[in-house]
């Protein structure tokens, strides 16, 4: 609408007066603030932006392609991908502890991105290296960052808007998003061309599958869990509420599958099984200081349920997370 596009033509000026014609370095991390930030960006100064996207390991099924495809396929963008997996994973060997392996993570994450950004800030045949880091803090990030946090709050800011990197990278901060709430970084996000699906997602924590699987983390587990989470959003999003006519992908706030360190026996076929155990969590909340456990339809739970046991070889067992905030808390660590 003609709104929004005033709107993006003003902060598509501003950009390019902040930034003259200097280049840009920004960290995607396939969040929803990251990729609005680069889209605009992208949209004011194209080239002259280079996105570097650190790909963990521990992300969602296909995420990692889906965030190429979306940026270098749609968007025309220039992306470094770090496929770091390996080296976060190593890291991750023997950890248990949920704030030591957030602190494991989010530690790497900042001097990968550090490393390419340097590099990036070098410049080198027949570029004059990047003089700004751009972030996709919003409103609310800017507001509580002056406030009190909870030690969770404090590592989420860690990991995602990185006090202090400017400065030690010698970059100056561009933030084109400082003024806008989440539901207008959503609209505009929309506005520049990027897929509603990926706009209107259910919030990501930045350790990704790294606090979702309980204690240590291992590739198989890794790879177990991001099936079976899988399934269980793609029902989400196909089964529908009749009352309301959205879908429960809509009508929940956040959804996932955690992934249990414990085996529990089963029968397949003739055999007995000996295998892992899924949980599945969705919240209804909005805020999510405090949360309601979502009551879905048996049938779709009965459905999750029986395509994870018969398509993820590994998990046996499938069980649905009662337990509201507080005392519980959303994530399982
Ligand atoms: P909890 O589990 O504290 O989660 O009820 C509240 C919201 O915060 C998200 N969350 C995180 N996000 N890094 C993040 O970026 C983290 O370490 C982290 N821990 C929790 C969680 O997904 C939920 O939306």
């Amino acid at each position: 609408d003609w709104v929004m596009r005033e709107h993006i033509a003003e902060a598509v000026e501003q950009i390019r007066q902040q930034v003259g014609d200097e280049e840009v370095i920004l960290g995607l991390s396939g969040g929803v603030d990251s990729s609005v930030a680069a889209a605009l960006i992208q949209r004011a100064i194209g080239a002259r932006l280079t996105c570097v996207f650190v790909d963990h390991g521990l992300l969602r099924l296909n995420e990692g392609d889906a965030v190429m495809d979306m940026f270098v396929g749609q968007l025309h963008a220039k992306v470094i991908r770090v496929d770091a997996s390996e080296l976060f994973l190593g890291r991750l060997a023997g950890v248990s502890d949920p704030e030591q392996k957030r602190k494991i993570i989010g530690g790497l994450f900042v001097d990968v991105f550090k490393a390419e950004a340097a590099k990036l800030k070098a410049g080198g045949a027949g570029h004059k290296g990047a003089s700004f880091l751009a972030q996709g803090t919003i409103y609310p990030d800017v507001i509580e960052s002056g406030g009190a946090k909870s030690k969770k709050a404090a590592s989420i800011k860690s990991h995602h808007n990185v006090g202090g990197l400017p400065e030690q990278l010698g970059l100056k901060l561009l933030e084109p998003l400082r003024d806008l709430f989440k539901d207008e970084v959503r609209e505009l996000g929309v506005a520049l061309g990027l897929p509603p699906g990926m706009v209107y997602r259910h919030p990501f924590p930045g350790p990704g599958l790294g606090v979702r699987i309980l204690g240590e983390v291992k590739k198989e587990y890794a790879e177990l869990l991001r099936r079976a989470d899988a399934i269980f959003i793609e029902e989400l999003r196909n089964c529908s509420d009749p009352a309301t006519g959205k879908t429960w992908y809509e009508l929940t706030s956040q959804a996932f599958a955690v992934f249990l360190p414990v085996k529990s026996v089963g029968v397949m076929g003739d055999g007995r099984t000996y295998e892992h155990v899924v949980a599945l969590r969705a919240v209804q909340t909005s805020d999510f200081m405090t949360a309601d456990w979502a009551q879905l339809p048996y049938d779709l739970l009965k459905k999750v349920s029986s395509r994870i046991i018969n398509e993820v070889r590994g998990i046996n067992r499938v069980t649905y997370d009662l337990s509201s905030k507080p005392p519980a808390t959303i994530e399982w660590e």
